[in-house]
């Protein structure tokens, strides 16, 4: 495919460094400041109540949850993280003093599924679950859905089989939820997915698929399989609104973590979004339920890979248009096994068109020096995937790109009342070895930075 040409010289320079794999911001011309009730999507509109809705339905599976995952037992099966100041990590990330305080939503300690992906895959798969219990008659609206734990109920669902294409954390959450309900469960893989990621999933009664091509394979090849089974549920993590609805409940639970830390959003205090991106679904489905809930003053940046900015490529080329990062010359290659995905979904591009305020790319390099950092001040564990936002901050205040969208929303008069929030979306679940190897290649490269 032919690429469009950039209309002006920073268009310009942006398309240089996007070709040439260099860290690169994009800000939206696009962005709408007024908040609409409901936003168009593939056909479809989705507001505020569906957030709404899946988080009820999250919330109607909890005691079945608690009961089904011994860790979530303490949360009465609720599914969240924390909000941790992480004012400690500000010197190194290059934020001067009066720039405003860092938070990070802690999604890489999400219990079950260890990622971002587990409430939007936990919720698809519930929903599923829910449609064939009353279809079946196994439980009543209202009802107590821990009936869906006995042999019975579970023999009604083990007829039916859930599948996904991933990269590896959403087949993981999905793999693991639709296993520990009784389903058939089978993950199409990736070639980019860790190898502890497979054994985990086949370990919990999975079937494991593995692709030797990109994501977009073996999301393509999984969805070929599913249409020939009418028994089969194929959780599409390029199109599917139950994922990112599952997603955007987030929002609900974050705008009460703001409010108890007595962190305001409003014009004289904007809070600005840091958030992993790789098909786009869970960054744009929290964009959504953030711009929903907290307003025009939640301005939201997503972070990719320098090789895999998917999300990048199609902002800029815009509707009608379906770029993937090989047509850039990308390789589509890093060790963000998370974001290697090389075309959008066009579900979450609309639905960002009005609502996302830019994207940036990010080196692997960086990736890890940010691990090690948020180790060494906070004590969290991440990985690589989970560290692309930590670039953001020093993005908007010490680029040409960033300063121009810093002033041209006014933002730099209030910038030390402001609030960044980087969301780190996986790591609970990286077993130590490869968690140590993550560590060394950063500090190799904070010693080669001197
Ligand atoms: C750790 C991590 N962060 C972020 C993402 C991005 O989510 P999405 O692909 O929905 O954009 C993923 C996707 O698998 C992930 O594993």
């Amino acid at each position: 495919m032919t690429i469009a040409e950039p209309q002006t010289a920073i268009d310009a320079l942006l398309a240089t460094r996007l070709r040439n794999a260099q860290p690169a911001l994009w800000t939206n011309p696009a962005l709408q400041a007024q908040r609409a009730a409901a936003l168009p999507a593939l056909g479809r509109t989705i507001s505020l109540d569906d957030t709404r809705a899946a988080a009820a339905r999250l919330a109607r599976f909890a005691d079945l949850l608690a009961q089904v995952f011994p860790e979530l037992a303490a949360t009465g099966g609720v599914v969240e993280s924390p909000l941790l100041p992480a004012t400690a990590l500000q010197p190194v990330l290059g934020m001067a003093e009066g720039q405003g305080r860092l938070f990070i939503k802690a999604d890489h300690s999400l219990p079950v599924a260890g990622s971002i992906k587990a409430r939007g895959g936990m919720h698809e798969v519930l929903e599923f679950a829910e449609g064939l219990a009353l279809q079946h008659g196994l439980v009543q609206p209202g009802g107590d859905y821990r009936a869906l734990a006995t042999t019975q109920a579970r023999e009604v669902l083990g007829r039916y089989q859930v599948a996904v294409g991933s990269t590896g954390n959403l087949g993981m959450s999905i793999g693991v939820v639709a296993s520990a309900l009784g389903f058939q469960a089978t993950v199409h893989m990736s070639a980019d997915a860790k190898e502890w990621k497979k054994d985990r999933l086949r370990q919990r009664g999975v079937l494991v698929v593995e692709h030797t091509g990109d994501y977009e394979r073996a999301v393509a090849a999984g969805r070929a399989e599913a249409a020939s089974n009418p028994m089969c549920h194929f959780v599409d993590d390029e199109q599917s609104f139950s994922l990112l609805l599952g997603y955007s409940a987030a929002a609900l639970h974050l705008q009460k973590q703001l409010a108890e830390q007595g962190v305001a959003v409003d014009a004289e205090h904007p809070l600005i979004v840091y958030l992993p991106c790789g098909v786009g679904g869970a960054p744009a489905g929290i964009t959504f339920g953030l711009r929903q809930v907290l307003g025009p003053h939640v301005h939201c940046f997503f972070a990719e890979p320098v090789q895999s900015p998917c999300f990048m490529v199609q902002m800029m080329a815009g509707p009608g248009a379906h770029p993937s990062v090989y047509d850039w010359g990308l390789s589509n290659r890093t060790e963000a096994d998370g974001l290697a995905v090389p075309r959008a979904s066009l579900l979450a591009a609309e639905l960002m068109r009005p609502l996302l305020s830019g994207v940036f790319t990010v080196a692997d390099d960086t990736l890890f020096t940010h691990l090690v950092r948020v180790l060494d001040a906070l004590g969290e564990r991440i990985e690589p995937s989970a560290a692309a936002g930590f670039s953001g901050p020093a993005l908007l205040t010490g680029t040409t790109a960033g300063q121009a969208w810093l002033r041209s929303t006014g933002i730099d008069a209030v910038l030390h009342q402001a609030t960044h929030l980087v969301w780190t979306t996986g790591g609970l679940l990286v077993p130590k070895a490869q968690y140590q190897g993550f560590v060394q290649r950063g500090r190799a490269v904070l010693a080669a930075q001197g």
